[in-house]
């Protein structure tokens, strides 16, 4: 123990020197990352009074934010927007990333103010009870300060007009006609049996919204509260089990700031961010430092410290896998990745002018769910979301296009580590339909699901092509890319951290992001992820009563 506090001392020592700004003060809250969960915990960190301080490896993003990017017709417009505050760019973060790609991550991934909320397609679905088995005494609250914060719309474009109709239409019919029912996805959380619903985006007012508004702009007022752009935490800096400062790069030196004597780190740089810098701090499996030590040498904490945690295990993702229909009438599909350089005129019109029209969300219209009771006597939940558009080979008018996924109840578990040299991520084992009855519960509900083809005249179906394949041999030799950038894991709770969200064998160390969810969420996970930091953000906030695992 001596050991080490000796050589981080010597270590802290020339860095304090260098950098005296940042290591100025020390802080009661230190939140590192802001995507969703990062975002939610500097508003309710914050309202405490207590200096709170947020590490974003990213810069700034919404107009309100500061951010001013966009495409030069956005930019002339004098509008207060930036690329970020326009739901109908959803598509340009893969086409467009321009430096917001998280630079160590191999999948979709935004390093920026917001990180996944900031570039995504802003569908927001509350969680069901069973989502957060730990929260769930206490969900209801949770779920009722996040739906305040975010009430969510069915209807995005502020003509209350419904552009796109024809998924929620067409498809509709068909699980009516199977006799499924129609519920409102945020008023019936827990109904997810062979039911469907409008989509819901988290957008307010036309723009994205979402936690970079309803949660940032409430903490960045705050005196108390700071964020600094641009530092990329690299880890904690700790004696033995206890946190004293942070570790980050910005412009390319290395900085320092200081946790105060009873002031708690926490980190909510994601499912990828999170477990390296676990890694980096010499908490994980030993293959994963040895990675690290290999790079940093004498630079890391010495192996005396190291702590053993399954830090990469438990992942999951959401499995994808895509139908596609064909409707006569539905017409050609909306450009969206177009739209961002070269709108349709109209269209840029009506959104700068009105908050109205295609721009104002995704085209995402309808969610199904269905729930199937494994040979394993497991209950798995499959989502399916359609839409209108091209996919793949298919580019022609008068398609329809359906997206399932396995979501809640899967049992594939893959694993993330490190790159050995450049300590990129990677995939160490898949996520993806690798258990049986993972596999067989996603042809059933195919085989349940598509039985409504016939119901619906006129409708017919393209992929899978059931008169040269049949839907178990489509599953099974499916070669399309399975991710949907719905990752949970990582640093799992009960494994990694404990009830209190903090890491096991640390005094003030806590995780609050999607890579402590135990399973992969019902729906798309933002809104389970900002329910989950609404809880976890009452017990950072409240005195602990020492619930250890
Ligand atoms: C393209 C895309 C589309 C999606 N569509 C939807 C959707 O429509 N609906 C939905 O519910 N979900 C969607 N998702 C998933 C959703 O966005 C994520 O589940 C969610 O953002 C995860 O939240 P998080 O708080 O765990 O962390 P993240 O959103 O991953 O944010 C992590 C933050 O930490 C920062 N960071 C990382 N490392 C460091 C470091 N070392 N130092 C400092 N900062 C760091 C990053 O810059 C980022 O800001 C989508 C995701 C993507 C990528
Ligand atoms: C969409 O628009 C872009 C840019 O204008 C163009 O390059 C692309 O071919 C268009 N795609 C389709 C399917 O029309
Ligand atoms: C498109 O068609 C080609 C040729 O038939 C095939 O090799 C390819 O896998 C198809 N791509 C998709 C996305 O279906
Ligand atoms: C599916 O894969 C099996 C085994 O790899 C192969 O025999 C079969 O021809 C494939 N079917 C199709 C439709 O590609």
């Amino acid at each position: 123990m001596a050991t080490a506090q000796f050589s981080l001392r010597a270590l802290l020592l020339p860095i304090l020197l260098l950098s005296p700004a940042a290591t100025a003060r020390s802080w009661d809250y230190i939140i590192v990352g802001s995507g969703p969960a990062g975002l939610v915990l500097s508003d309710r960190l914050s309202a405490t009074g207590k200096s709170t301080l947020l590490l974003e490896a990213g810069v700034a993003s919404t107009y309100a934010s500061g951010g001013r990017e966009g495409p030069s017709w956005l930019r002339d417009s004098n509008e207060p927007l930036s690329r970020f505050d326009v739901p109908g760019f959803f598509g340009a973060f893969l086409a467009h990333p321009d430096g917001h790609q998280c630079p160590d991550i191999p999948f979709p991934a935004g390093c920026v103010l917001g990180g996944g909320s900031a570039v995504n397609s802003a569908l927001w679905f509350l969680p069901p009870g069973g989502d957060l088995p730990w929260v769930d005494e206490e969900e209801g609250e949770a779920v009722a300060k996040a739906r305040k914060k975010i009430p969510g719309t069915t209807n995005p474009s502020m003509d209350g007009k419904m552009w796109f109709p024809e998924s929620f239409d067409i498809l509709g019919k068909m699980m009516r006609s199977l006799g499924w029912s129609e519920v409102d996805a945020n008023k019936e959380m827990d109904r997810k049996d062979r039911c469907f619903a409008r989509a819901s985006f988290g957008n307010t007012d036309g723009e994205r919204g979402g936690p970079l508004t309803s949660y940032f702009l409430a903490a960045e007022k705050r005196p108390n509260f700071e964020i600094v752009y641009g530092a990329r935490v690299e880890r904690v800096l700790r004696t033995a089990g206890k946190v004293v400062g942070l570790e980050f790069v910005r412009d390319r030196k290395r900085e320092t700031v200081n946790l105060a004597e009873d002031g708690k780190a926490i980190l909510s740089a994601g499912v990828f961010g999170s477990a390296k810098i676990l890694w980096q701090s010499g908490i994980g499996t030993r293959d994963q430092l040895e990675i690290i030590k290999a790079v940093k040498g004498d630079d890391m904490i010495p192996e005396t410290e190291w702590i053993d945690l399954p830090v990469g295990y438990n992942l999951q993702d959401h499995p994808a896998t895509y139908v596609v229909f064909k409707y006569p009438g539905v017409g050609t599909a909306y450009n969206y990745s177009g739209a961002y350089e070269n709108p349709i005129p109209e269209d840029a019109q009506n959104y700068l002018q009105h908050r109205a029209g295609p721009l104002a969300s995704s085209n995402a219209r309808i969610s199904m769910w269905h729930e199937i009771k494994g040979s394993d006597g497991v209950v798995r939940t499959l989502q399916w979301n359609g839409r209108t558009g091209t996919a793949g080979n298919f580019t022609g008018p008068d398609l329809l296009l359906l997206t399932n996924y396995l979501t809640h109840g899967q049992t594939t578990r893959g694993r993330i580590g490190l790159t050995p040299g450049n300590l990129n991520h990677k995939i160490l084992e898949s996520p993806y339909l690798i258990t049986k009855e993972d596999v067989d519960t996603v042809i059933q509900s195919f085989q349940e699901v598509l039985e409504g083809v016939k119901n619906v005249e006129g409708l017919e179906l393209l992929l899978p092509d059931l008169a040269t394949t049949t839907i178990d041999e489509f599953i099974r030799n499916y070669s399309l890319p399975r991710g949907s950038s719905h990752w949970i894991g990582s640093a799992a709770m009960g494994s990694v951290v404990d009830y209190e969200t903090k890491v096991l064998g640390m005094e003030n160390l806590y995780v609050v992001d999607a890579s402590i969810l135990t399973g992969a969420t019902t729906s798309n996970p933002m809104g389970a992820i900002v329910v989950m930091a609404e809880r976890a953000a009452e017990l950072l906030t409240q005195e602990t009563w020492g619930c250890d695992l």
